[in-house]
């Protein structure tokens, strides 16, 4: 192994990253309630569909729910400092507005957390990772409706003082800022007819602002020695070319992300946002007290996730050259590879993202998801030969390990589906991203069994050395 300086601080928090919707399935055990995620025929589509028939591979996952000791054990194997999980809202509160939780799920969530314990692996707990009770859906319109402020809020208390001895890392929403693009998954949203979308989408964010807010002041009364973040999709983005139109074209499009973390991290709706408002026909209701709550209760750190970057320009041609993104589209960078899924990998794009957050914001960091979705293939001898997805990810170690010399506080790194697991682009299990594989293809069928990849030895070395082995 070539001579490398020691980088990573001692205490840095090695693991990976699931959500509870994306591998628990058991939809309806023990009281659980039915979720957009149970529902929705591709995880980022809408409509949803009710009819049963249609659930589509989420309600099954990988059965976690029943097996989470056994992969406890192996996340334990890996050496796995911490483990990033979300709580299903509707085991908690099955429709979402009962007035007292479910006990059988709220049990769950315990005993999870004390087996994760038992092995020393420090819980990172999304309160709600695309996930909301169907039922709030059909009652108030999603996260449109200001009173589902309140039914997070209940949530979120209950699970925050539940668990308060047992989980010290929490994040109030994954992703965020994909409300914007994936209406029903960010926020349950489905539109009527001649609905100023856009609008709508801003008033849900709005909510979700107040409601994430409201999460952060709950945990700090809580449990202050607790740490609560935000978490948003980076989309970090390029201009095409030189051309100023394009610079600033790709200043705005990392504004529409940015612009989450700065409501969560600053506490107030920017300028640009204010403007960008005015000229785009934007009002929605900001109640009283609003805006003095989210300047007060501002996040402790940032959460985010990293699977590529995007390219900016104003040239209409170049725009149509569109290649396939995580849940949105983009410009095929000709300096780029791709995934099987057309996700273009940059890992220098994440030294550049953890600079450009550091900067910014000078807040500690935290990678809650990366990795890579690959077709996996089991060779005759039962082995699983995933160099590619090593090469993905020591790349983008490197790259940490560059952003971190650069002076940039990074307390974590998560590689999102240590185990395989149900993709959420599309609900399938054929995109794998794990250091274990699970023997269940897209249409539910297979044994569950558990085999380690070859990447599962080099995760545990990168994680016994701290980093310092990427080998
Ligand atoms: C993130 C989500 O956007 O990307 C995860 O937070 C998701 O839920 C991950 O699974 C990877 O996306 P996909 O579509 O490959 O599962």
């Amino acid at each position: 192994m070539a001579e490398v300086k020691k980088v990573f601080p001692d205490g840095f928090l090695w693991g990976g990253a699931v959500a509870a919707n994306q591998l628990e399935g058991a939809h309806q055990a023990d009281g659980k309630g039915l979720s957009t995620a149970d529902v929705s025929p591709n995880g980022i589509m809408y409509p949803a569909s009710e009819d049963p028939s249609e659930l589509n591979l989420y309600h099954k996952g990988i059965d976690f729910y029943h097996r989470y000791k056994e992969d406890l054990a192996l996340f334990a194997e890996l050496g796995f400092k911490c483990f990033r999980t979300s709580i299903a809202w509707t085991r908690i509160f099955p429709n979402g507005n009962e007035a007292e939780p479910n006990e059988a799920g709220l049990q769950f969530y315990d005993n999870l957390f004390d087996e994760m314990r038992k092995h020393n692996i420090e819980p990172v707990v999304t309160i709600s990772h695309y996930e909301m009770p169907l039922h709030l859906v059909k009652q108030y319109g999603g996260w449109r409706d200001r009173k589902v402020i309140d039914f997070y809020e209940k949530f979120a208390r209950t699970v925050l003082e539940r668990y308060k001895g047992k989980v010290k890392y929490w994040m109030t929403f994954n992703e965020i800022n994909v409300v914007l693009h994936a209406p029903f998954t960010g926020g349950g949203l489905q539109f009527e007819e001649g609905e100023n979308k856009l609008n709508s989408m801003y008033q849900a964010a709005h909510h979700q602002f107040v409601a994430s807010a409201l999460a952060v002041k709950a945990s700090h009364e809580i449990n202050p020695e607790a740490q609560i973040g935000c978490m948003i999709a980076s989309m970090t983005t390029y201009p095409l070319t030189p051309n100023p139109d394009d610079v600033f074209a790709a200043l705005e499009q990392d504004r529409k992300t940015l612009q989450f973390s700065d409501v969560q991290v600053r506490g107030f709706y920017p300028g640009y946002m204010k403007r960008y408002f005015k000229e785009h026909d934007i009002s929605f209701h900001i109640a009283e007290g609003d805006e003095e709550l989210m300047k007060k209760h501002t996040v402790d750190y940032i959460g985010f996730s990293y699977y590529m970057t995007f390219i900016a320009t104003t040239d209409e041609a170049k725009l149509k050259e569109a290649a396939e993104g995580n849940l949105m589209t983009g410009v095929r960078n000709p300096y780029l590879k791709a995934s099987d899924w057309g996700w273009q990998i940059d890992p220098k794009g994440l030294r550049t993202t953890l600079n450009t957050l550091y900067d910014r914001y000078q807040k500690p960091l935290f990678i809650v998801e990366n990795g890579l979705g690959a077709y996996d293939q089991v060779e005759e001898d039962g082995s699983i030969q995933d160099d590619y997805r090593i090469d993905y990810l020591r790349a983008h170690m490197e790259q940490m390990r560059e952003a971190v010399a650069d002076g940039v506080d990074l307390i974590g790194y998560t590689a999102w589906g240590p185990i395989d697991l149900v993709s959420a682009s599309k609900a399938e299990l054929s995109k794998r991203y794990g250091f274990i594989y699970v023997d269940r293809d897209n249409e539910g069928n297979g044994t569950l069994e558990r085999k380690k990849k070859k990447s599962f030895d080099w995760y545990q070395r990168v994680i016994a050395t701290n980093g310092q082995d990427l080998s």
